[in-house]
């Protein structure tokens, strides 16, 4: 009798071990925004095409404005942008920015971009996709980066957009933090 009842006490303690272990793999550990497992800063350069500077400009509106309302609603850009670690546009760049934005409200500028940053380089190779909206009222913007490929395989994470400069239509360059908070 006895040692039936140390039996079913010692299974008691065995399930509620192995249920609370699976419950507890089973929850994701919250994801620490301050903690990326990888992060870096690149700087965005967009050499908007004016007709005549076919060998510099890197980017062309596609499609033009519609004429609702004067902040270009409607305009969509195709870019092939580079990417250089500090803010030089002439330092070589270490990735591609292949994608678009468009610009899409009525009452200011504001746009929303998707691309793919297509490393190539000694350092990555592979891809990176971003995409989101960016709201240019604000000093700072987040997109979301929502996968990738080669060096960044299944990665996650957040790109920091922050204006450094604009020279009217024809140049804008883009600090770019990058944050992945998946690594494999
Ligand atoms: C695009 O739209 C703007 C403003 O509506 C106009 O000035 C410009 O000529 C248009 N460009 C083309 C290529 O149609
Ligand atoms: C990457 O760089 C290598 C060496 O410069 C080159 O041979 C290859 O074509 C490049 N690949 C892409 C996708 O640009
Ligand atoms: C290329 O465009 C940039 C940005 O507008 C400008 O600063 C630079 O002088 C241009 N380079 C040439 C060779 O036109």
């Amino acid at each position: 009798m006895r040692s039936l009842v140390v039996k079913s006490c010692c299974l008691f303690f065995l399930i509620l071990f192995v249920s609370q272990h699976y419950s507890v793999s089973a929850t994701k550990k919250p994801l620490d925004p301050k903690k990326p497992c990888k992060r870096f800063v690149l700087y965005y350069h967009d050499i908007l095409f004016d007709g005549d500077d076919v060998a510099n400009a890197t980017s062309a509106t596609s499609a033009n404005a519609t004429g609702l309302g004067n902040f270009n609603f409607g305009k969509l850009v195709v870019f092939n942008d580079p990417m250089t670690k500090d803010q030089h546009l002439l330092s070589p760049p270490v990735a591609r920015a292949q994608g678009f934005y468009f610009y899409d409200l009525k009452t200011n500028y504001n746009a929303w971009f998707a691309y793919t940053l297509v490393f190539n380089s000694s350092d990555y190779k592979g891809t990176l996709n971003i995409m989101g909206a960016n709201i240019a009222m604000e000093k700072t913007r987040e997109l979301s980066v929502v996968g990738g490929t080669g060096d960044f395989f299944m990665t996650r994470g957040i790109a920091t957009f922050e204006t450094m400069s604009i020279e009217g239509f024809k140049y804008f360059r883009l600090k770019m933090d990058i944050k992945l908070y998946e690594c494999y």
